[in-house]
């Protein structure tokens, strides 16, 4: 077949049939930047190893840039009879360099060490496209948390109300989620960071290259030490996946909460118009799509992820064809990330809190009867006991229909001697907040020493 990359031992072409199937420039020309600096890197060893001359590898470089110029432009593409990304640009660089020394970069590579190598660098370079976009929103929780610092609201387990807490308290657990996602990026990337290239098809190379020279030339921090595993191994891209889906997890469950906060019952939050979409027949309507749009890509990267593990199990050693399908996967990831990691975050910088009403519901729904249990804790009464007197405190209030601070002096002593006047003191909300000052706690002191780890967690990330 015409510049097909195989074929010496073949009567004739392939099917149409298995051509169309085995095709895949449509989604790995997206790599051809890496493969043309991965054949420089190759050009170099091989003429380390006495395989090209000075004169060859001058040709050969000044080859490739020129079909890297022309790949750039889009003025070489990948033609309909091209197999996949390293065919075609072989083809474009013997019709640049000639066949004769054109012919002569293949040597001591494989297409399976090249396709493992690239994949790696073209993720290493976006999980810091990724890790930037998932800073970019821990910034907004950030800031939204430094605004409101002081304000309260219901903090919520089984999404009834539990106890009080800051708003910042609150939009800060979400950051610290998507910070620890940044840091599982940074340390993916010293797995990543090994290079395949000088594997060949599985078993390495007889020609004499270095492969840790072709790995520092393309920014990796050593050669892969078994090139079965080189070639054959693709939980780099797995593990990829898995932050991908982690991040899209993450970015799901903050915009469950701010759909809720958006609806009429809670009006929590008010969503900026440049967040926020209409309906094409009511014209009243305002609806928080970024945040079902993040809620309903978690779902995709997950199934990226899912489908990649599906791929890989049962793959014997070492590169089997399916490996093909490593790749749209973990482009889609990628791709989905860096598309909705923007608007999450613009949505959360300009999201508008109704302080007022989160202020004035943080205590109530009984949300202070932990605070009654633990100020009897505090007089010498044990908490098994502390926590029934404070139930039957709850239980005596809502046959009334009022709230715990609604009780009178005499309610509380009538349930117990030990409730006193003075457990009025943990009756506000600002008491409750006030006196959960330990590290991690909701206290203002305690979400100020937090903002301050948080941020020099951030500046090392
Ligand atoms: N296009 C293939 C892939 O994406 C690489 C080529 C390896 N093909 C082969 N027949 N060994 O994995």
């Amino acid at each position: 077949v015409q510049g097909a990359l195989w074929g010496g031992r073949f009567a004739g072409g392939p099917a149409d049939a298995l051509a169309a199937l085995s095709k895949s420039t449509h989604f790995d020309w997206r790599l051809a930047g890496y493969d043309i600096a991965g054949s420089r890197a190759h050009a170099r060893v091989l003429h380390k190893a006495g395989l090209l001359d000075d004169a060859e590898l001058a040709g050969m470089l000044g080859a490739l840039d020129a079909l890297d110029a022309d790949v750039r432009s889009g003025a070489y593409l990948p033609a309909e009879s091209d197999e996949d990304v390293h065919g075609s640009l072989e083809r474009g660089l013997i019709e640049r360099a000639g066949a004769q020394l054109g012919g002569k970069l293949r040597a001591g590579r494989s297409r399976n060490d090249q396709i493992a190598t690239l994949g790696r660098m073209y993720l290493r370079d976006h999980a810091r496209i990724v890790a930037a976009g998932v800073l970019a929103t821990v910034d907004s929780l950030v800031e939204q948390a430094e605004k409101h610092l002081g304000v309260a609201m219901p903090g919520r387990t089984h999404l009834q109300h539990a106890q009080p807490v800051l708003l910042s308290h609150h939009l800060l657990a979400h950051a610290w989620a998507l910070l620890r996602d940044v840091q599982r990026l940074a340390d993916w990337d010293k797995r990543a960071a090994v290079s395949p290239y000088g594997s060949g098809a599985l078993a390495g190379s007889s020609l004499g290259l270095d492969p840790n020279a072709v790995a520092a030339d393309l920014g990796f921090d050593s050669a892969a030490w078994n090139s079965i595993d080189g070639t054959a191994s693709r939980d780099v891209y797995a593990e990829y996946a898995w932050v991908a889906a982690m991040i899209g997890v993450d970015l799901s469950r903050i915009s469950e909460e701010i759909i809720l906060w958006a609806t009429k019952e809670f009006s929590f939050v008010t969503l900026d118009d440049a967040f926020s979409t209409g309906s094409s027949i009511m014209p009243q309507k305002k609806n928080p799509d970024v945040a079902e749009l993040a809620r309903g890509k978690a779902g995709r990267l997950i199934g990226d992820l899912t489908g990649l593990l599906a791929t890989l199990k049962g793959l014997p050693l070492a590169y089997n064809r399916d490996l093909q399908e490593d790749k749209e996967p973990v482009f889609d990831a990628t791709d989905t990330l860096e598309l909705l990691l923007p608007a999450v975050s613009g949505m959360i910088a300009t999201l508008v809190f109704n302080t007022e009403r989160m202020e004035s519901l943080a205590p109530q729904g009984f949300a202070l009867a932990t605070d009654i249990a633990e100020w009897l804790v505090r007089q010498g009464v044990p908490f098994r006991e502390a926590h029934e007197l404070s139930g039957a405190a709850v239980k005596l209030a809502e046959s009334r229909g009022v709230e715990l601070w609604d009780l009178t002096d005499e309610d509380y002593a009538g349930i117990s001697a030990h409730l006193t006047p003075e457990v009025r003191s943990v009756l506000s909300t600002e008491g409750s907040l006030d006196s959960r000052s330990a590290q991690g706690g909701t206290a203002r002191s305690a979400v100020e020493a937090q903002l301050a780890e948080l941020k020099k967690q951030l500046a090392a990330a």
